[in-house]
């Protein structure tokens, strides 16, 4: 295992063990030992390090337990007070109707509303115990539902403990979304890679949501608008209005907007604002809901059937237009994935003009029988991404013709290949020039070298020009091939070769990203870059030693080999290094050598005068190990006040124990 799988294994052991020892005390004896706050700290570094390293998840840890047991599936949790639906309209006449019935039923009284936004996504109930969260359920049958604590702990704008006074009890209703922007790029990845692909956000909220393994919706883009509450004990609100600066106070993500309204003429204007506004949110929103503000009010209303009369959600149309299929074009990623987008007669969607829509796959053209020549239905996916929805089949002429992928890339002219279990078909030619540009575009990008100047305009130039046949050419390139292209005077020229030159000290994960290697993203490259001190390392090693690596499985292994073992990119590492590029990792953390605490294993316990993660890391730093229980292969006892068992422990087997004060002396050696 690589140097940082070792620490980072020893700390997860390490939490695991405080983490099921604080519980223990909470749950068990009522008794917490810790701040609220440095559990939560403790428990969001469990899960960040299990994110980062999935191999090292073990059964028993916190992160898998809902109240001592393993979680296998969901278990079911009744809603303490139950989740109602809406009633849904279309019409601006309902929502008149709806009003005028609510007058009918508190005649002479004065009848506040509050419009806010209905967000997209998936129902959620949280349960807050003296503003602790105990967990959290989907809406399920609106009696019961599924704990999804684990996954929605991850979530980072849901805390753990409410801030101020929180209430003894308090169950607290919302939505979860994944962010439009997080939904645009969670389904390029999807697609690149040749994953299916998420209809819309609320689908992948949802799935996100589902997910058994909490690592993996860690990595989703997902937040939380509450909007209501279920049972609330040890504070009175009356009105829903209240509501919004209360949840502020908690520290729980509430909406931004919304309004009082005390006339059906309110209500529309507020509707209607509300939509223009809308499209500027994170997340995805279909309507509003008009809800009763005073709770008293609700209370003489009463229920339907199935939903609330004091409540009404106006959905506003999914804004859709008909436009013609003028032809499908493919286009080349970084990769070589052949991606088919929609050429369209220009048409106004959500306010902007629409040309092109992706259709992402063959597999997604055949599915909704799309032709070119077809009147199709065009809808903004996540208000962000055009998408063909569906076809209007009954308009049909016969002249429509039927899609197929080419078997020739259409810039290249190379063979492509549809791999094994995936959707994707790819061009295979490494040389192909719109692989190139998406490749140097990749490679001079924010993610990962980071030059300045060297965007999509420019790139597009370049590889016109012939001045940049493979990655490495940007390196050779001088002011004066660069003077010639367009728009370029003598200080862009400047400020470009200046960025160039200042990437080549970029770090080696940076540089590893950036040469777009199949399946390696951020992560592989990090790890791979703390693991090797240097690309020869990494070109040197074989598939047994790559799998060991975290981050890196089977499957981003072959990809490295492959990468390395093609002549050209040898030839192009060549190049790198010839122009002085930076091929070796950061030097690792300082170790001071001659520290006494090299090699040696710690336990910490009791009440020290720093946090104890710190400690841990001071030791950690000096090339020491910290370990969760005291065991014949301890070294040391790090014990402070009001030390308990390990302390006894330690004792009975001989192990030497240290104060702090030593430890500060050891630490100054
Ligand atoms: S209030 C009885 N407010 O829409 C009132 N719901 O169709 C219960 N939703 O299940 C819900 N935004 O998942 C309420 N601002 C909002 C909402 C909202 C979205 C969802 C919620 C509910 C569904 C009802």
């Amino acid at each position: 295992m690589a140097e940082t799988e070792v620490s980072a294994a020893e700390r997860l052991a390490v939490l695991r063990t405080e983490i099921a020892e604080h519980n223990r005390r909470y749950y068990e004896e009522s008794a917490p030992t810790i701040a609220d706050r440095d559990y939560d700290r403790l428990y969001r570094e469990l899960l960040d390090l299990e994110s980062h390293y999935p191999q090292l998840i073990m059964a028993d840890s916190p992160s898998r337990l809902i109240g001592g047991r393993s979680q296998k599936a969901f278990s079911q949790i009744a809603h303490r007070a139950p989740m109602l639906s809406l009633d849904n309209t279309y019409s601006e006449d309902e929502v008149g109707a709806f009003y005028r019935r609510l007058e009918k039923l508190l005649p002479n009284e004065k009848i506040p509303v509050v419009v806010e936004p209905k967000v997209d996504g998936v129902a959620i109930s949280l349960l807050y115990e003296k503003g602790r969260l105990r967990y959290a359920a989907t809406r399920g049958d609106g009696v019961t539902g599924e704990d999804v604590s684990q996954n929605i702990r991850t979530i980072r704008s849901v805390p753990q403990q409410l801030k101020g006074e929180a209430p003894k009890l308090l169950e607290v209703r919302g939505e979860v979304f994944m962010t439009k922007d997080g939904f645009a790029k969670l389904n390029a990845d999807r697609s690149e890679a040749g994953l299916p692909v998420f209809a819309n956000p609320r689908n992948s909220a949802a799935g996100s949501l589902k997910q058994l393994d909490p690592a993996i919706t860690a990595q989703r883009p997902l937040g939380v608008v509450f909007y209501g509450t279920g049972v609330v004990e040890g504070i009175e609100i009356t009105r829903h209005s209240q509501l919004f600066p209360l949840l502020k106070k908690w520290g729980l993500p509430g909406s931004e907007l919304w309004w009082k309204a005390d006339s059906l003429g309110q209500i529309l204007e507020r509707i209607h604002e509300l939509d223009k506004l809308r499209h500027n949110f994170p997340y995805e929103t279909d309507g509003a809901v008009v809800k009763v503000d005073a709770f008293a009010q609700r209370e003489s209303l009463g229920m339907t059937a199935k939903s609330p009369r004091w409540a009404m959600a106006f959905k506003y149309e999914a804004e859709r237009v008909e436009t013609k299929l003028l032809d499908i074009l493919i286009q080349v990623g970084r990769t070589g994935t052949l991606t088919p987008v929609a050429a369209l007669q220009p048409v106004v969607v959500s306010g902007s003009t629409v040309a092109r829509a992706t259709l992402h796959n063959e597999d997604e053209i055949k599915r909704k029988d799309i032709r070119i020549g077809d009147t199709v239905v065009i809808e903004k996916a996540g208000e962000v991404i055009p998408a063909v929805v569906s076809v209007r089949t009954d308009l049909r002429d016969g002249a429509e013709k039927e899609f197929g992928m080419p078997s020739k890339c259409p810039i290249c002219g190379s063979k492509v290949v549809k791999e094994e279990g995936q959707v994707a078909v790819r061009c295979v030619n490494a040389q192909c020039p719109a692989q190139l540009k998406r490749r140097i575009e990749h490679f001079a990008g924010r993610g990962a070298m980071d030059i300045e100047g060297l965007g999509e305009a420019m790139v597009e130039q370049l590889v016109a020009r012939d001045l940049v046949r493979e990655v490495s050419d940007i390196y050779s390139l001088t002011s004066k091939g660069l003077n010639e292209l367009e728009r370029m005077g003598e200080k862009s020229v400047a400020n470009l070769l200046e960025g160039i030159e200042l990437s080549k000290r970029q770090p080696l994960w940076r540089l590893l990203f950036g040469l777009g290697i199949l399946h390696v993203g951020v992560s592989a490259a990090r790890a791979l870059a703390d693991y090797f001190s240097n690309l020869d390392e990494l070109m040197a090693a074989s598939a047994d030693e790559l799998q060991r690596i975290p981050d890196v499985g089977e499957v981003v292994g072959a990809s490295i080999l492959q990468f390395f073992r093609e002549p050209g990119n040898r030839e192009m590492i060549a190049k790198l290094r010839g122009a002085g590029v930076r091929l070796t990792s950061d030097p690792k953390a300082a170790t001071a050598t001659d520290s006494q605490i090299k090699g040696t294993t710690w336990v910490i316990t009791g009440t020290l005068g720093q946090p104890r993660e710190e400690l841990a890391e001071l030791i950690r730093q000096r090339g020491g190990k910290v370990s969760g229980s005291v065991s014949k292969k301890t070294s040391f006892l790090l014990a402070g006040e009001e030390a308990g068992s390990k302390l006894e422990k330690a004792k009975k087997l001989g192990i030497k124990v240290v104060a702090e004060e030593e430890f500060r002396r050891l630490l100054a050696s």
